[in-house]
């Protein structure tokens, strides 16, 4: 299986980084990508993947759009030349939240498409109550060159086409597991099953029965399980597609 989005970045993971990492090798998880979310962490990103031998993700998140200045994408590009990224992100919209002004967002997440295109790296996106921007900025940025996710895809069957339709990913994660997910559930029904990505999203998003706790790549497993339940398709069947899914959206992470 492969996680195609942790944090194991995050200071939550910085006392048992390696023990994670075992108990995910041990629940089946070949490999992982760890993805930044400001300039600092996408420095952590690269160096815990080195560690780990897993894949990393530079990008700065559309809460801290106002970060992302020319300057720092600059900084973001050197970084991406690194061996172990497979990804420009995370990067997006998200118009729930609002922590950035919304122009910002629009204008940060073009330059990351710009960048992710020049580097030839897919993109990890983040977006929430913003599918409609979101998709009309991927269409006039022509983003299907670069390719990547939609992580923790929680839109309509609407949305899910028209990203699907453009030859984009989506990452579905612990969410999918949650009683009131039927909605969410139904949509996937109409996903391709070859444009569907598995992820954690750890520390959050664990799934059932660790909803509340902080969630890691050993979980995983349960996605899988309640995906293969929706599929009425055998688990190891979801898990070679979905393994086959991430290596096609994050080519280098094969080469790791
Ligand atoms: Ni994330």
């Amino acid at each position: 299986m492969i996680d195609t989005h942790t944090h194991l970045n995050e200071p939550r993971f910085v006392e048992d980084l390696f023990v994670v990492r075992d108990r995910a090798r041990d629940a089946g998880i070949e490999r992982l990508i760890v993805v930044g979310y400001t300039l600092a962490t996408s420095r952590e990103a690269l160096r815990v993947a080195k560690q780990t031998g897993d894949g990393a993700a530079v990008g700065i998140h559309p809460h801290d759009a106002a970060e992302a200045t020319p300057e720092a994408l600059e900084t973001i590009r050197d970084l991406a030349s690194s061996p172990p990224v497979v990804a420009i992100g995370e990067t997006g919209l998200d118009f729930h939240y609002d922590h950035s002004p919304r122009e910002t967002q629009i204008d940060r997440f073009r330059a990351h498409i710009r960048l992710a295109k020049a580097c030839g790296l897919p993109l990890i996106m983040h977006c929430r109550e913003a599918y409609e921007e979101l998709y009309t900025v991927l269409v006039e940025e022509d983003a299907r060159e670069a390719g990547g996710v939609v992580h923790c895809f929680w839109g309509t069957a609407e949305d899910a086409r028209l990203i699907v339709d453009l030859g984009f990913y989506l990452g579905v994660g612990g969410g999918v597991t949650f009683p009131k997910s039927e909605e969410l559930r139904q949509t996937l029904l109409t996903v391709p099953r070859n444009r569907i990505l598995l992820e954690t999203d750890c520390p959050y998003m664990a799934p059932l029965p660790y909803r509340g706790k902080r969630n890691e790549p050993a979980y995983l497993p349960y996605v899988a399980e309640r995906l293969a339940q929706l599929y009425d398709a055998p688990v190891e069947k979801v898990v070679e597609e979905t393994k086959e899914n991430a290596f096609r959206c994050f080519p280098r992470l094969q080469r790791l």
